[in-house]
């Protein structure tokens, strides 16, 4: 963990004054770390005992005016290579899953753009409770990794799961986040599913995109360490692990969202972004006996064409062409046309919508690559494999 920075924010439950043993460890391994103290953690672990171990300035509240005129909260939020709340309490993690602001841990978790991991422990009936449950949920959606607690006998007499587990398996769980990952500290933008464009307030037009092949996409590039946002259409799937996930509905809230999640290293537009919307209509549209309204059509922006071109382009920008004909020049075209490295090109001649597998080539300056028939979840492997590849190899 050389060279690595970790906010660590100690939340206040009877388990806090295990959090001194962590930091100790974590300090051995060679990391640096930021301490950060709730009011409620500040009843368990003193701050100058916290100080001391850190050898660094304890923070606590949002409102004071040295620490933030040393550095303002919303750049700690975002100084370290990973945050790490442990221990978790229920309370803390509600509020993170609420996304309230109402403390200085709960700004630094709702501001950072960093990797959050979060170790638990509190009461067995605390944690078994639906709430605690949901919010667990909730908070693994957002791309927060949860640990499970240890189970055994617990400080207030209970015995289940609650206990904080060992340090050296909160080590283990710091190391995995650094680990062989090499998209780590990568940023990466993905865009997947249809778009809806409004006619009216009950009807769209849409397509038939799955949205399956652009998750898949994201939980590649997650599980090799990047840090995803995933801006999706409207589709049900679940979130992949570790990933940001902004829901969208129409072409221009996407292209929007695109443009707040930069900057980014690598951007992968895999949606299937409707090519033109409507003027929609403020009121139902009725029959009314004459005949059927005409759509006026006005054309979408291009997303994938205004990243591409974009004065802060990501370093690698690939793009999807679905294609019914003449698949590898249309690609080839779309590529350049569009400010594109690489076209995933994929023939939609053969019904791949909503299918688990499809027939894609790579698409790049360099020519053509037949990868074959693959499943998606295989083809979103492979390209993210070779990402990696490619940013590893970039000067
Ligand atoms: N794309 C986009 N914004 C649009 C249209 C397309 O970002 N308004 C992106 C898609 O996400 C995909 C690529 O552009 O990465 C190609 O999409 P495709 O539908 O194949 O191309 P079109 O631009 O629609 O071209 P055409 O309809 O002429 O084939």
């Amino acid at each position: 963990m050389h060279g690595k920075t970790i906010l660590l924010i100690i939340g206040g439950g009877i388990a806090a004054f295990k959090a001194l043993e962590l930091v100790r460890e974590l300090r051995r391994s060679g990391a640096r770390v930021l301490p950060v103290l709730t009011e409620n953690g500040a009843r368990f672990v003193t701050p100058l005992s916290l100080a001391a171990l850190a050898g660094e300035p304890v923070r606590a509240s949002l409102w004071d005016l040295e620490d933030e005129a040393a550095m303002g909260h919303i750049q700690l939020s975002r100084a370290a290579d990973l945050v790490v709340v442990c221990p978790a309490t229920a309370d803390l993690m509600a509020r993170a899953a609420g996304g309230h602001a109402n403390d200085l841990a709960a700004t630094l978790l709702l501001a950072t753009d960093t990797p959050v991991l979060m170790v638990p422990a509190m009461n067995v009936r605390m944690w078994l409770h639906p709430g605690t449950q949901r919010n667990i949920s909730v908070l693994r959606s957002d791309g927060i990794t949860v640990m499970l607690p240890d189970d055994g006998e617990m400080a207030c007499g209970e015995f289940g799961p609650g206990r904080l587990p060992e340090i050296s398996a909160i080590m283990a769980a710091i190391a995995d986040q650094f680990g062989n990952k090499p998209l780590a500290g990568r940023h990466a933008l993905v865009t997947a599913g249809p778009t809806h464009e409004p006619i009216d307030p009950v009807r769209f037009i849409g397509n038939h995109s799955s949205g399956k092949q652009g998750f898949a996409i994201a939980a590649a590039l997650a599980e090799l360490g990047a840090q995803v946002t995933l801006v999706a259409g409207p589709v049900h799937l679940p979130t992949p692990a570790g990933v940001r996930r902004v829901d969208i509905v129409t072409a221009r809230d996407m292209q929007a969202a695109c443009a707040a999640a930069l900057p980014a290293d690598i951007a992968v537009m895999v949606a299937a972004v409707a090519d033109w919307r409507a003027e929609a209509a403020g009121q139902k549209l009725k029959k009314d006996g004459g005949a059927p309204p005409a759509l006026a059509l006005v054309e979408n922006p291009d997303i994938l064409a205004g990243i591409g071109h974009h004065a802060q382009r990501p370093a690698l920008v690939v793009g999807f062409a679905a294609e019914t004909s003449n698949l590898l020049a249309n690609a080839a075209a779309k590529r350049v046309r569009k400010g594109a490295d690489w076209i995933v090109a994929n023939d939609v001649s053969v019904g791949v919508f909503g299918a688990d597998a499809n027939h894609v080539h790579l698409v790049t300056a360099a020519g053509n690559e037949d990868w074959g028939p693959a499943t998606k979840q295989a083809a979103a492997q492979r390209l993210a494999q070779r990402i990696a590849d490619h940013i590893g190899a970039a000067p």
